[in-house]
């Protein structure tokens, strides 16, 4: 990988350091959210009687938050600065990307009004209304026409491998948004799915499960193959791996979407394709777990010292724990279990916080420091505290997760001798209480870590700015 690092005179990274920087904000903010509804849960006197800052609307405000403003941000800040190095390039139409990041900015806020207020669609992860998802689209293109525009221009003749996922990424969103947002509008905050019936529920977890794919996973493994080598100072493991990594898992990730609709009124044979291609995904998405954590080969002891690398590999650990899990839970007689349990719940954090959180957390800290001219964060010993905060914070919520889940699948399936259930649904909420408390302690450890986080990137750009000011900047430095 020929690749250098940050040189102002050189690459257009405005809108990397902005999206770095916002990512880190929402970051505390969509967490924060968490906790109120992790404590809501536990104790529902939360809810104050007051609708915009009831569960049911702050739960999409916390969703939204975390994955298209928090996630979201920090995959345009590192498409944007690894499309530049590997392709040796300035962005393409630097005045479209700003347009990115402001209208990125406004879609985030225009969801953190209308969701309180109650606006949605009531489809999960694609909740904003038409007019919002019209601007989606629209920063989207420009999104996409900045990203490919600049692997237009490279000055390189080879693609690496980062850009093949972000560019995956870029398109499969581009084209789950369009369709699944389909819709009649009904009033300037109403609207009807084009879609009907099962119809409607089948194009609603094809985007659904995308969303994992590639929102939640593609980019961000663009992430795992930059960062990872530019961090451990080696060659990705293996670059034949990488390819065959990046196809399998493209084909394989778009027909995994019905396990999200065992038993419903789907086909059966649509149902058990979903659950085969999910069996499958497997094999992709640990031989790309595998080239990550093997590119460390002959480095291992620097995971000793280096808090960033540890959150890059243990990142690359819970992607394993939660690709393994899924595959399982995808079984239809074991979905018979975990299927609207806090198993779900716990599955689905031990990706976002464990494998989304950590690997953006640790890409972060690599490249905000050398934004702003320094080689790195202000404080290191920070770093490693907010690792082992977020670490446990983890570890408390999927395993209170975990147990709560498994515990409410066995209550609510057991019968007595005469065919009775032995519990009533409130004692399933009851025994779950315990569990709540012990999700919102790792929640609010995993929180603290990411205030810790914005505190050392505050202060690494405030003395960062002006250990930058002195550099000389080199005139026309790509002529
Ligand atoms: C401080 C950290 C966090 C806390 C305390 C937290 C808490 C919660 C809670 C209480 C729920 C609702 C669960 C339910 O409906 O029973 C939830 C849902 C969800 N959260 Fe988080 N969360 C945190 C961070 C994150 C992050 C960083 C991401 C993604 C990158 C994320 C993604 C999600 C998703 C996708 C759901 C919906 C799950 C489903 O429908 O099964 N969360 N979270
Ligand atoms: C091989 C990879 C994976 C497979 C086969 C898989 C499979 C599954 C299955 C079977 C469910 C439960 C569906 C249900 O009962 O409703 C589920 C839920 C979910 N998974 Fe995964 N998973 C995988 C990886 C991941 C990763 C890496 C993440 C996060 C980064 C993730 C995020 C989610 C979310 C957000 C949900 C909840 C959706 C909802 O009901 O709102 N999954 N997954």
């Amino acid at each position: 990988m020929n690749t250098s690092n940050s040189s102002p005179a050189i690459y257009d990274d405005t809108v990397v350091r902005q999206f770095a920087l916002m990512s880190v904000v929402w970051g505390v903010v969509g967490m924060l959210v968490g906790v109120v509804i992790a404590s809501q849960l536990a104790w529902p006197q939360l809810n104050f009687g007051i609708p915009w800052l009831s569960y049911g609307r702050l739960r999409p405000l916390h969703t939204n938050a975390v994955i298209f403003a928090f996630g979201g941000c920090a995959l345009m800040a590192t498409s944007f600065h690894v499309v530049q190095r590997t392709c040796q390039t300035r962005l393409f139409a630097p005045r479209l990307a700003s347009f990115v990041f402001w209208g990125w900015q406004a879609v985030i806020v225009a969801a953190a009004i209308s969701l309180p207020l109650g606006y949605t669609s009531g489809k999960e992860y694609a909740e904003l209304e038409w007019p919002i998802d019209i601007l989606i689209a629209l920063v989207w293109v420009a999104y996409a026409i900045v990203f490919f525009g600049t692997i237009g221009t490279r000055k390189v003749r080879h693609i690496y491998v980062a850009n093949w996922f972000y560019g995956a990424f870029i398109i499969a969103v581009a084209l789950l948004h369009i369709v699944n947002s389909a819709a009649m509008p009904a009033g300037w905050m109403k609207s009807y799915s084009a879609y009907a019936g099962v119809q409607d529920a089948m194009v609603q977890w094809w985007y659904g499960h995308n969303a994992v794919g590639f929102f939640l996973t593609a980019g961000f493994l663009g992430m795992m193959y930059y960062y990872i080598p530019k961090q451990v100072g080696r060659p990705v493991y293996s670059y034949r791996l990488s390819i065959v990594h990046f196809w399998a898992l493209i084909f394989t990730y778009m027909w995994a979407g019905p396990h999200h609709l065992h038993y419903t009124a789907l086909p059966d044979w649509t149902q058990s394709i979903g659950m085969v291609f999910s069996l499958i995904l497997l094999a992709p998405s640990w031989g790309g777990m595998i080239n990550g954590i093997m590119t460390l080969s002959g480095a291992w002891h620097k995971l000793r010292t280096d808090p960033i690398l540890r959150f890059l590999i243990v990142s690359l650990s819970f992607y394993g724990m939660s690709t393994f899990e899924g595959p399982m839970m995808s079984i239809k007689t074991v979905n018979a279990l975990s299927h609207y349990t806090d198993w779900t719940v716990g599955h689905v954090h031990s990706g976002a916080l464990g494998w989304v959180g950590l690997i953006s957390m640790g890409s972060l800290y690599y490249l905000i420091p050398r934004m702003y001219g320094r080689t790195e964060m202000y404080s290191v010993k920070a770093i490693e505290l907010h690792f082992w905060m977020s670490t446990v914070g983890i570890v408390l919520y999927i395993a209170a997760m975990w147990i709560a889940g498994v515990m409410q699948g066995l209550m609510w399936r057991s019968v007595d001798p005469d065919g009775t259930l032995t519990y009533t649904f409130v004692e399933s909420v009851k025994a779950t209480y315990p569990y709540y408390v012990v999700r919102v302690l790792g929640g609010l450890l995993y929180l603290a870590g990411m205030v810790l986080m914005a505190w050392n990137v505050l202060m690494t750009v405030v003395s960062g700015r002006s250990a930058r000011a002195p550099i000389p900047q080199p005139a026309a430095a790509l002529t």
